[in-house]
């Protein structure tokens, strides 16, 4: 298996271009099923995430032709409603075939999706919302079959926990059925904005996306068009970390600054100057360590979880003390045992990780178990006093498009290693 091995420390300087969403493109990807018309993406990252969904979709029949970030998409031959567990245990995104399948071909039979293990992700809600659209769905030996007798009919769903991932199935879902749907308590990320902006050039009826309350007229049928994947929030803020705690300067082109609203308050509390364009972002540490922060992971437009084991890093080299409390996920800290490797100065309680900055961290071999750990690793290893050698890369190829050539550009001393 290959490693990455990373010399610090390293001031990362210089730009940055982002590129498509990946908690964007895996719905929208999925969403592409819910029309026989041909579809063109363009803007989809070369991630694994993306390639595993590729392979899957073709397994079901659907035609695909990839030019660069252009993606061609025809699902007018679906000759399968059946996914294998290889294709479906490798990506939560599996899941979104799920409602896709039992609102357009009305049977589906697949594994229970896998995904980054931050945590026991059961999908009770996705569930508990496609069985009261009127789909049978059985849970048995690991195995989720569904199936709907005539047609999902709209209907009031009150999500007893706000989940992107639910709160997405069902839209897709209610995209095609009859009558109206109501989701309350919705999630309000940004992807689920993007993905029923994507449903609405399709013909869809989606209003709502982005609130509390999503209201979605069921339409007969979806027609074929084109559409922009959104550039990667998450990804912008991993490289605005990266400057942030090598106190370097960088500008990230590319992106949208909307929906950054509480990485960039937070990283401006570490003392970072930040700049906002139409499509950029730039920050400035001007060469000075970052103060420690607190936060509190929550639902968009909370502080994203995705973006927690970033700012551990952030606080574990910054000036003070800082505590980040996980809300989400029940097991996202798996990175906390590699940098205490490093010499960190940090302890869990309960949900709380509590660090205490030390200047340098030290160079060590460390194990990535998660696509978001994995990113932090990196980023600890560009400013560690030395070599650092990161295992099972295969979780950072998952969610970030050529991120080895972009931190190299930014000065880092990045490569890998067999
Ligand atoms: C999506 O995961 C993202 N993944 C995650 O990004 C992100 O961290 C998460 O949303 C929260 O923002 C993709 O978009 C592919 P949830 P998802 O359903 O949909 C519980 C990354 O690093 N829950 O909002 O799986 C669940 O266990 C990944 O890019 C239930 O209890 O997240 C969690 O505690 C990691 N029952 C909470 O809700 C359910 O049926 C939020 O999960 C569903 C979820």
């Amino acid at each position: 298996m290959n490693k990455i091995m990373i010399n610090g420390p390293t001031m990362l300087n210089g730009d940055v271009k982002i590129s498509g969403s990946k908690n964007a493109s895996l719905p929208i990807l999925f969403a592409t099923l819910l029309t026989k018309e041909k579809i063109i993406l363009n803007n989809v990252p070369n991630i694994k995430d993306v390639e595993i969904t590729i392979k899957l979709l073709k397994h079901l029949g659907v035609k695909i032709k990839i030019y660069k970030s252009t993606y061609i998409i025809q699902s007018n031959k679906v000759s399968k409603y059946s996914i294998p567990n290889n294709l479906v245990i490798s990506t939560r995104a599996s899941i979104w075939a799920l409602g896709t399948f039992l609102t357009r071909f009305k049977k589906i039979k697949l594994a229970f999706p896998g995904g980054c293990n931050i945590g026991l992700r059961p999908i009770d809600i996705h569930i508990e919302g496609l069985s009261k659209l009127g789909a049978i769905i059985k849970v048995k030996d690991d195995f989720i079959q569904g199936y709907v007798k005539k047609k999902l009919k709209g209907v009031c769903i009150i999500m007893k926990k706000i989940s992107v991932g639910a709160t997405i199935n069902i839209m897709n879902a209610a995209t095609l059925a009859e009558g109206t749907t109501i989701i309350k308590n919705a999630a309000k990320e940004p992807e689920i904005i993007d993905t029923a902006n994507f449903l609405n050039m399709l013909g869809a009826n989606i209003e709502g996306a982005g609130n509390y309350k999503i209201t979605i007229k069921g339409v007969k049928n979806l027609k074929g068009g084109s559409y922009n994947i959104p550039p990667d929030r998450i990804e912008t803020g991993t490289f605005l970390v990266a400057a942030a705690i090598s106190k370097g300067k960088i500008k990230c082109h590319n992106t949208k600054t909307d929906v950054l609203d509480s990485i960039l308050s937070k990283l401006e509390e570490s003392g970072a100057k930040i700049k906002i364009g139409i499509n950029w972002v730039s920050l400035d540490m001007k060469c000075q360590r970052p103060k420690s922060v607190n936060i509190i992971t929550a639902p968009y437009p909370g502080f994203p979880t995705d973006m927690q084991a970033q700012f551990t890093i952030l606080n574990i080299t910054s000036q003070g003390k800082g505590t980040i409390k996980e809300t989400i996920f029940e097991n996202r800290f798996m990175h906390i045992p590699e940098i205490i490797k490093m010499g960190a100065k940090v302890k869990i309680k309960k949900n709380n990780i509590i660090c205490d900055g030390i200047s340098n961290l030290l160079p060590s071999e460390v194990i990535a178990k998660d696509l978001r750990s994995s990113a932090s690793l990196i980023l600890a290893g560009c400013i560690a006093q030395g070599k650092t050698i990161i295992n099972n890369i295969y979780h950072i190829q998952r969610g970030y498009e050529n991120i080895l050539y972009k931190l190299k550009i930014l000065g880092a001393n990045i490569k890998i290693i067999k």
